[in-house]
């Protein structure tokens, strides 16, 4: 086998994050974007005796588990990967590939089982489309990447992850931009003005926040930008379930493809409310929120249930968002002290607070090793919830220092949970119970909770 050969490979199974695993004379080769069970055609692109890659030309046979996919956009968007399989099939996918990744790695974790999401179609309350085209200086495009490519945008207004108010207000965007003759923002030359719509809606309150992401470069000859007026009032006349309280236009030069940048209210208000439990939740519009809510429920249920005892305790909650986890805490807990970088998102806790009448949380707003490392705290409990790159070594120790006898983690990518995992065994801390939580269902996303106990060090990992 070289580089640049053919060959046909069955892939036997799968980790995460979606890589195919076959063998050609014990060899192993990974395959990104297929599924366990099928025949594949693929060109070696990395052959080195630790890891051989080969790229996806076509899939020979599919796997006797497969079906039809029920989105026409399945197979060119980037957004969904087990859309062939059915609902149980994906969760069992989901599952093998986080355990092949842990047993691969030599850590043993007690994973037991993995939970599917309350709603299957329609449970995202935000999504982040990108301006771009199809094909190359092909006609103007809204919607998610097409799987593996950077620069192809697949317009998806039939998405099944969104429900049908997105998909009215993606449409609509989408053409009064062709008709104005708006220009798309080039993300090489970086001229041009439109560049990413973010629609949030809240599942329980049906309030709809959009954000459309575009530069400050004149689009006119005289100087002028795009019409605000008549944007907002083209958004509000659509037949819509939900109610649109605001509209935002972010004022994003930014050279990565990320939104990013202060916004300017066109209409309403910058945040929206959404409800978790009992609780009201101020979502501000930057500030993170998980992406499904009845989703997010079970799992803060499911993980919160792994430490039962919190009566009298101080619980930290670390990245903490809008104040979720901590609040839902703050209801058992003695006292709970959050941590979270994102100055909006801790405006919005703190407020959350004042709105669920709860007296016995605090915010805190900074990175978190360095809030820490600034305040004198004896916890008794410690959550962390970090983004996909995890907490890292510093904060991981840092953490541990503490010394508690309890530590929930949980994790949106099992690869960095991973990492973090392997520095808190070495300082003393062995995973005690662990599930998975299918937050995005048909995506090859997953989110997971580790709980982890204090052991001694020689009795650890
Ligand atoms: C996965 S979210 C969890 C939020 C919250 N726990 C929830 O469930 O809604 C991760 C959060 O960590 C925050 N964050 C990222 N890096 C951080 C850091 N170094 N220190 C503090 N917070 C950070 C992000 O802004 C985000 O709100």
């Amino acid at each position: 086998m070289k580089k640049g050969d053919e060959l046909i490979l069955k892939i036997e199974k799968m980790k995460y994050p979606n890589i195919g695993i076959g063998y050609v004379n014990d060899k192993k080769v990974h395959v990104k974007n297929v599924l366990s069970g099928q025949t594949v055609r693929c060109r070696i692109s990395k052959n080195r005796s630790e890891k051989r890659i080969g790229r996806l030309l076509e899939v020979v046979e599919p796997s006797a588990e497969e079906q039809n996919s029920f989105c026409e956009h399945y197979g060119l968007c980037g957004g969904c990967l087990f859309q062939t399989l059915s609902g149980e099939n994906q969760l069992r996918a989901k599952f093998d590939m986080v355990k092949l990744l842990f047993d691969e790695a030599g850590i043993e974790v007690p994973l037991d089982t993995i939970m599917e999401s309350p709603s299957l179609f329609e449970y995202r309350n935000k999504m982040e489309f990108s301006f771009g085209d199809e094909i190359k200086d092909g006609p103007m495009t809204l919607g998610m990447h097409k799987k593996g490519r950077y620069h192809d945008v697949v317009t998806v207004d039939k998405c099944h992850l969104v429900d049908e108010d997105y998909r009215v207000i993606l449409r609509a965007v989408l053409d009064y931009a062709c008709e104005q003759k708006l220009p798309k923002f080039n993300k090489n030359t970086f001229e041009g003005f439109l560049r990413h719509l973010v629609i949030r809606k809240s599942y329980v309150t049906g309030e709809i926040l959009i954000g459309l992401s575009a530069s400050t470069q004149p689009i006119y000859e005289d100087g002028t930008l795009f019409n605000q007026a008549e944007f907002v009032n083209l958004l509000r006349g659509l037949p819509l379930k939900g109610e649109i309280i605001g509209v935002l236009y972010i004022k994003n030069d930014g050279v990565s493809d990320v939104v990013q940048g202060e916004y300017d209210v066109l209409y309403g208000r910058d945040f929206l409310y959404e409800k978790l439990f009992d609780l009201t939740f101020k979502v501000s519009f930057y500030a993170f929120f998980q992406t499904n809510t009845a989703g997010a429920e079970k799992l803060y249920e499911s993980a919160l249930d792994l430490i039962p005892e919190l009566e009298g305790k101080l619980a930290l909650d670390l990245f903490s968002g809008t104040g979720t986890i901590g609040q839902i805490m703050s209801k058992k807990a003695k006292q709970v002290i959050g941590v979270e970088i994102v100055e909006d998102a801790v405006a919005s806790a703190r407020e959350n607070m004042m709105l669920n009448s709860i007296e016995n949380c605090e915010f805190h707003c900074g990175d978190v090793f360095k809030v820490l490392s600034e305040m004198t705290l004896s916890p008794d409990v410690i959550v962390v919830d970090p983004p996909r790159s995890g907490m890292g070594e510093k904060t991981s120790i840092k953490i541990a220092g503490y010394g508690v006898e309890e530590i929930l983690y949980i994790s949106c990518n099992p690869k960095t949970l991973l990492e973090d995992l392997m520095v808190l065994s070495r300082q003393g801390y062995e995973p005690v119970k662990m599930h998975l939580v299918d937050m995005f269902p048909w995506t090859g996303s997953v989110e997971s909770v580790c709980l982890l106990k204090k052991v001694s060090l020689n009795d650890s990992l």
